[in-house]
C-alpha cells in the first residue's frame, strides 16, 4: 500500500483515533507492554516510538528520565501525539530521520502491516545504541485457520488496503523469524488477549457501504462454533465482539 494512501487514511482518523478502537488505550494491553520491557529500560536515556500514531504507547511507558521521541508519516497523528511525546518528527519507518545509535529504546505497536519488516528492523537496529532495546507488538491471528478467516474480513474492511498482500497478516512466528534474521536478540515474548468491539471498529470506516458492513458481520459469524470459540466471537447487547491475540516482543541489539 502506498505511503500517501496510508497517510490519507490516518490523517482522516487522527482526531478520533485514540477513542476509536478499545485496543489503542486498553489499560491491560498497555500494562502487558510495560511487563514486556520490565528491567530492560534504562533509568535515563532516549526512547523512540516509531509509527507513533497518537503516542498512547509512549504515554504508558515514559518515565521522568526517558526523553520521549516519535515519528509518523501522518501529520494529523503527530498533532495528537504531542500530548505524550516531546520530540516529534515527520518520517518514514523505512528511512528513520535519526543518526545511528541515537536511542536506548525503540518501540512500535501495530504498524508492521504497513512496512517491509526486514527494512524496518534494520533501521530500528541502526538507530539503537549497542545494548539498546526494541519493543515490537502486533495483533496476530492465533493459527493458519484464523489467518485465512481474518484475511477475508480485513480485506473487506480495507478493500484498497494492505491486506491485498496476504503476507502482511503476520502470525506471531513470522514476526519472530523476522526478528531472528535481523541480528537483534530476542529477550522476551508475551501473548496478550484484548476484547475488541468490531461494531465500534467499523465506525472508524464511515465510508464503508452498509452491504460491506453486513458482509463483515456475516464473515465473523461464519467461523462456525469452534472458530467462534477460538476467536472469542460473540454478540452481546447487539454488539459484535472478538478477542484479539497480541504478541509483544522485547529484543536487544548486541552490545
Ligand atoms: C494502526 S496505527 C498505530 C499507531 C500507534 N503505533 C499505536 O499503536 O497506537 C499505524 C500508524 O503507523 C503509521 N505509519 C504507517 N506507515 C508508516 C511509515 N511507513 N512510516 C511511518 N509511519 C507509518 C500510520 O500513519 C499510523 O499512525
Amino acid at each position: 500500500m502506498k505511503n500517501n494512501l496510508v497517510k490519507k487514511q490516518f490523517d482522516a482518523r487522527s482526531s478520533e483515533f485514540s477513542r476509536s478502537a478499545s485496543w489503542v488505550t486498553d489499560p491491560a494491553l498497555l500494562a502487558a507492554h510495560r511487563r514486556a520491557v520490565k528491567g530492560l529500560l534504562p533509568a535515563k536515556g532516549r526512547m523512540l516510538e516509531a509509527c507513533c500514531g497518537t503516542g498512547e504507547l509512549t504515554g504508558a511507558l515514559k518515565r521522568p528520565g526517558l526523553e520521549a521521541h516519535g515519528f509518523d508519516i501522518s501529520s494529523g497523528m503527530l498533532r495528537q501525539a504531542a500530548r505524550h511525546i516531546t520530540y516529534l518528527k515527520h518520517g518514514d519507518a523505512h528511512k528513520m530521520p535519526y543518526a545511528d545509535g541515537f536511542f536506548d529504546v525503540v518501540v512500535m505497536r501495530q504498524a508492521m502491516q504497513f512496512l517491509k519488516p526486514s527494512v524496518f528492523l534494520k533501521e530500528a537496529a541502526r538507530v539503537l545504541k549497542p545494548g539498546g532495546t526494541l519493543l515490537l507488538s502486533h495483533h496476530v491471528p492465533r493459527s493458519r485457520a484464523e489467518q485465512a478467516r481474518l484475511l477475508v474480513i480485513y480485506r473487506l474492511i480495507q478493500p484498497a488496503g494492505v491486506f491485498k498482500d496476504p503476507s502482511k497478516l503476520y502470525l506471531g512466528r513470522d514476526l519472530r523469524a523476522h526478528i531472528a534474521r535481523s541480528g537483534l536478540r530476542l529477550k522476551r515474548a508475551i501473548s496478550h488477549f484484548s476484547t475488541e468491539s468490531i461494531t465500534a471498529l467499523l465506525k472508524c470506516y464511515p465510508n464503508l457501504p452498509e452491504e460491506q458492513k453486513t458482509a463483515i458481520f456475516k464473515a465473523y459469524l461464519k467461523a462456525g462454533s469452534p472458530g467462534r470459540k477460538a476467536g472469542g466471537i460473540a454478540i452481546k447487547k447487539g454488539e459484535l465482539l472478538a478477542v484479539w491475540k497480541w504478541i509483544i516482543f522485547a529484543a536487544q541489539k548486541p552490545a
